[in-house]
């Protein structure tokens, strides 16, 4: 029993995810981050907004294929990603896109399990954080869950993960479950995720299409 619990805390880490690009940019120098150089910050709600440009939310096509991949060779450095104890492909999912000017800005990439809908990987390019993109694909995929009559839709994020913990909420996602460890076993040990914390557990939230 002892032995399990110091397992659990365990704090070996290996040094960071070894991703090419940042996820995040710093909104008082606009230095882009990689994922464990980015820090959190509290303001009033106020002072939040930032400036906001035109966008539009639409389903993928064939032709988007090229900027698929590579928005998710910057989130992750790569199309297959594990979560739900399955190994969901990107390019074969269905999947929502924000474009500005003509460009992809951000991905929602979904599939169905055991009868909802499941958000393998949402990303948006960091010039483009803070300006409601994510919000708008959420809620764009709220909508496809609904026409699919699908009645609640799942994702998973790394503990570490704060400003997708805080994005899901915020829009109406409650924690269900918590795969213990299942991150750091895959990885072999604990890789510092977000601000260096050690992202070990897969956490899953669900939120049904009907809630506000
Ligand atoms: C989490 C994420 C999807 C949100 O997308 P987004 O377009 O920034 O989302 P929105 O603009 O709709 O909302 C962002 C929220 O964070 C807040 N925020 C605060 N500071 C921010 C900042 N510097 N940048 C972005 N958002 C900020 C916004 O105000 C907003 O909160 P609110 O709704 O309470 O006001 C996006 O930040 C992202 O893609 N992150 C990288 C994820 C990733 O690729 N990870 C790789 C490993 S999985």
């Amino acid at each position: 029993m002892a032995e399990a619990a110091e397992e659990r805390f365990d704090t070996t880490m290996v040094d960071d995810i070894d991703l090419p690009y940042p996820q995040y940019r710093c909104p008082t120098c606009a230095t882009d981050l990689p994922l464990n150089e980015a820090r959190m910050t509290v303001t009033c709600a106020e002072h939040q907004a930032a400036d906001s440009r035109d966008f539009t939310v639409r389903s993928a096509r064939a032709g988007d294929r090229h900027d698929i991949e590579e928005i998710c060779d910057r989130a992750l450095g790569e199309t297959e990603i594990d979560v739900f104890d399955r190994t969901f492909d990107v390019l074969r999912g269905e999947n929502l896109i924000a474009e500005a000017d003509g460009a992809l800005i951000g991905l929602l990439s979904t599939a169905v399990q055991g009868g909802e809908l499941v958000i393998v990987l949402l990303s948006v390019y960091p010039e483009h954080q803070g300006q409601g993109v994510g919000a708008a694909l959420l809620r764009a995929a709220v909508d496809l869950a609904r026409d699919r009559g699908l009645p609640a839709v799942r994702v998973a994020v790394s503990n570490d993960d704060i400003p997708l913990l805080y994005f899901y909420q915020r829009h109406g996602f409650a924690l269900y479950d918590i795969a213990l460890g299942l991150l750091a076993d895959r990885a072999g040990a604990a890789v510092a995720g977000f601000s260096g914390i050690p992202s070990r557990d897969e956490v899953r939230l669900r939120r049904s299409v009907c809630a506000a």
